[in-house]
């Protein structure tokens, strides 16, 4: 049939890289001599037709009939727009024809086509094929096409001929030509919708593993990506402006402080590699943040920066007093080693440890001696510190690594001289994370200080300019080697006379002025004050006595604040409204004892107390028993105190007591040790053997031997005033404690009855009235 039909002469559009498949509209466009020839010929032409076919060599500029596929597609012009040099077209395929003859090559080709329509009828197989490629058509255009260019089941359910629907998806794969080619060429229906079918399915798997790389890609840069891209785009704009980028502008400003500071060698050297670190390191990457933090310390540390110190002894007395009533021994001590510095200024300035009770003055006699010297006051507490890399800082490889505290102290000072307090010794602790005090040896010993390294700034450090000065409550618990390290001096608690003055000259003041009063809007007559410190505070120190006049200065302030014109004068009548009921009593003191019980002095850290030892009977086989927490030298003195009262039965008018006592002191939950509640425990055995009460106005100290000798003991003042705070006014003391009692005030020793005692004679019969006549005492009394 094919041999009947007249050859149709059309002109050739070859193109280069791709086909035309019958019915598909497609733009192309033509630059080509042969081709802009060809494609007017057509558009000269009624029908304008073409022939559109593939060349078998894109490389082929100007094709000859052999450079062409035999199988091409005659086509329509839709429409053209010329340019210069090129024709834009749109051209709708039309039908499969044959390239049998070429009657004009030039100057373009012209070619005798014959249709050649494919082959086959539609079959359950190709119904069936037809079916799936429609739908994974769709799925096609649902991954690549992000607007699908037209709905694929509706045109499957509108086009006569299935092979249009076939060749529709083929153009929209973008084939390679070869493949597009081989489909045009396809020589049955069934043979092209295999062939669409396997080219399609091929590219399904293309763009989805495509995309499966791209969203992974994505997560993977994301954010930095864009941040990068950001900051790319910043830097373009700042280079065009001239400027500097923030990192660059950033290293510069650390270069330039670099050259100011005064800095070791060793530690510039340092620095200046870290510098150039920062620079090669990414703004946003954590290192920059870390490395920048260190440039900052080794910067703002006073590697050089001193201030000079005032050594002018009067001056410095003239302080001293200013700030704090009476302490003249420590006073004077202070004043002696101002005087060594003077005299010697490489002489390295001493480890001074204040002891003592809460509130007495510690710290701020601390910060009293900065300021005579003029040298800067830095202050770190101690206590409760337990990992020695809170002293000394973590290494920089740790995560939010930071210098430890006593650098950061000293950066804070801003000079490498300051006066360094080191607040609570005593409450250093020490367990599995590292042993502080170990760390604190190193930083208190000038052979060692003057290089201190810190973990985490890696490089020496000089601390022998530092004037350390230590605080503590107590000795017992700092580690003796520490211990030798410092001159401690110690602060013992003020009678009530001593915060009287305290209260009058400093206090007052300072709360009337925190308060925002004039000195004449609210005064405190004597009366008032003594019933506040008597009645309100019980304390060694006088930091309650401080807190309560600044609780009725506050008050006074709210009202002058709403109004009120005239003064107020704090009279003791006024104190109940303003600070309450009063938490102590003075008759507190138990004026009558049982026999078994008698009053103790014990001296703690928080100054000194009144405590009531108590002894009962245990039945005849029971051992000594001792109860109250009682440390082992204090367990060995009731022994000793209960055998010598047992052997010297005869003494005392008893029969030798067959069964054993349980000696027990109160206070439970505190810890108690030493020996000198000896005297106390041997008097409450003996009025308990011989069932004679010990009088209630008397308390009593001292360490006895089994021999009956009584051994003088520590902390006298602050035993003294406790029992002066519960209202007792006779106190037993050990003789040879006589000399202690010159620290106490004037008006104290005074108004205190003391009976010194040698001997536990001397003690019982002071103690026991009706013990008196056998015991032949020879003590003498002090009034
Ligand atoms: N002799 C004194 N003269 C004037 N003010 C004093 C005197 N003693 C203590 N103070 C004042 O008492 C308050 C408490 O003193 P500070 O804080 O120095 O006590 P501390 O001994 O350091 O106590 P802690 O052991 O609890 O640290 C401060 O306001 C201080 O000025
Ligand atoms: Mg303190």
């Amino acid at each position: 049939m094919t041999e009947v039909t007249a050859l149709q002469q059309l002109p050739v559009f070859p193109l280069r890289n791709t086909v035309l498949f019958p019915y598909v509209l497609g733009p192309f466009s033509a630059g080509r001599s042969l081709s802009v020839a060809a494609l007017e010929a057509a558009l000269a032409s009624e029908d304008k037709l073409v022939v559109v076919v593939a060349q078998r060599e894109a490389a082929a500029e100007r094709p000859s009939p052999k450079d062409l596929y035999t199988l091409g597609t005659k086509a329509v012009i839709k429409r053209m727009a010329r340019s210069e040099e090129t024709i834009e077209l749109i051209l709708q395929g039309l039908e499969r024809v044959e390239l049998v003859e070429f009657p004009q090559t030039a100057p373009y080709l012209r070619a005798g086509v014959r249709p050649r329509p494919i082959a086959g009828e539609a079959t359950t197989e190709t119904e069936a094929l037809l079916r799936e490629l429609t739908t994974l058509g769709a799925e096609y255009q649902s991954l690549a096409q992000p607007v699908p260019e037209f709905d694929l089941r509706q045109v499957a359910e509108q086009v006569e001929d299935p092979m249009h629907l076939v060749y529709l998806i083929a153009s929209m794969l973008g084939l390679e030509l070869e493949k597009a080619q081989a489909l045009l060429e396809a020589p049955t229906r069934l043979d092209a919708l295999k062939l669409v079918h396997s080219f399609l399915n091929h590219e399904i798997q293309v763009v989805k593993l495509r995309k499966e790389i791209a969203g992974q890609a994505k997560s993977e840069m994301g954010r930095e990506q864009r941040e990068y891209m950001l900051r790319q785009q910043l830097r373009a704009i700042q280079q065009e402006l001239g400027e500097k980028s923030p990192q660059e502008a950033e290293v510069d400003a650390l270069r330039g402080r670099l050259e100011e500071a005064q800095l070791p060698e060793l530690v510039r050297k340092e620095a200046e590699r870290e510098l150039s670190r920062l620079e090669a390191t990414p703004a946003a990457s954590p290192d920059h943040q870390v490395t920048r933090n260190y440039l900052e310390l080794i910067l703002e540390l006073p590697w050089a920066a001193v201030t000079e110190d005032q050594l002018d002894l009067d001056h410095a007395r003239q302080v001293l007093d200013e700030d704090h009533y009476g302490l003249k021994e420590i006073k004077e001590r202070i004043l002696e080693h101002l005087a060594v510095m003077k005299l010697n200024p490489e002489a390295k300035a001493p480890i001074l440890c204040f002891v003592g009770p809460p509130g007495v003055g510690k710290t701020s006699l601390g910060k009293s001696i900065a300021r005579a010297l003029g040298r800067r006051f830095e202050r770190l507490s101690l206590g409760g510190l337990h990992d020695e890399a809170e002293l000394r800082g973590h290494r920089r490889t740790y995560i939010g690594a930071m210098p430890g505290r006593i650098l950061q102290a000293i950066r804070r000072a801003t000079v490498r001289n300051p006066l360094l307090m080191l607040d609570e010794v005593d409450k250093v602790g020490r367990d599995f994370r590292g042993d502080p005090s170990s760390a604190l040896l190193e930083i208190l010993d000038p052979a060692q200080n003057y290089e201190f390294r810190d973990n985490y700034l890696d490089l020496p450090f000089d601390l022998s300019r530092v004037f350390f000065i230590t605080t503590a409550n107590t000795l017992d618990t700092i580690p003796g080697p520490l211990l030798d390290r410092m001159e401690t001096l110690r602060l013992s608690g003020y009678s009530d006379e001593e915060k009287m003055e305290i209260a009058h000259r400093y206090l007052v003041h300072r709360q009337l002025e925190q308060a925002g009063l004039g000195e004449g809007q609210l005064r405190f007559p004597d009366e008032s004050l003594r019933m506040i410190i008597r009645r309100y505070t019980r304390e060694a120190g006088v930091r309650e006595l401080e807190r309560q006049l600044g609780r009725i200065a506050r008050k006074v302030a709210l009202q002058f604040a709403e109004g009120r014109m005239q003064p107020i004068v704090a009279e003791p009548a006024l104190l109940p409204e303003m600070l309450g009921a009063e938490r102590f009593f003075i008759e507190e003191a138990r004026k009558d004892l049982p026999p078994g019980v008698v009053t103790g002095l014990a001296w703690t850290e928080t100054g000194g107390d009144v405590l009531y030892v108590e002894a009962i009977r245990l039945p005849e086989g029971q051992k000594l028993t001792l109860t109250g927490q009682l440390g082992t030298i204090m367990q060995e003195s009731a022994r000793a105190a209960q055998n010598y009262v047992v052997s010297h039965a005869d003494d005392l008018g008893i029969e030798p007591p067959k069964g054993s006592v349980h000696i027990h002191v109160p206070a439970g939950a505190i810890p108690k040790d030493g020996p000198s509640a000896g005297v106390t425990m041997a008097t409450a055995v003996a009025s308990l053997y011989t069932n004679h009460a010990a009088r209630g106005d008397t308390a009593m100290t001292g360490e006895i031997t089994l021999s009956g000798l009584v051994l003088p003991v520590g902390g006298i003042k602050e035993k003294v005033l406790a029992a002066r705070r519960a209202g007792i006014q006779r106190v037993i003391l050990p003789a040879r404690n006589e000399k202690d009692l010159r620290a106490l005030p004037e008006d104290v020793r005074e108004q205190m009855n003391v009976v010194f005692a040698e001997r536990i004679e001397d003690v019982l019969a002071a103690a026991i009235p009706q013990l008196a006549p056998r015991l032949r005492p020879t003590g003498t009394s002090a009034v």
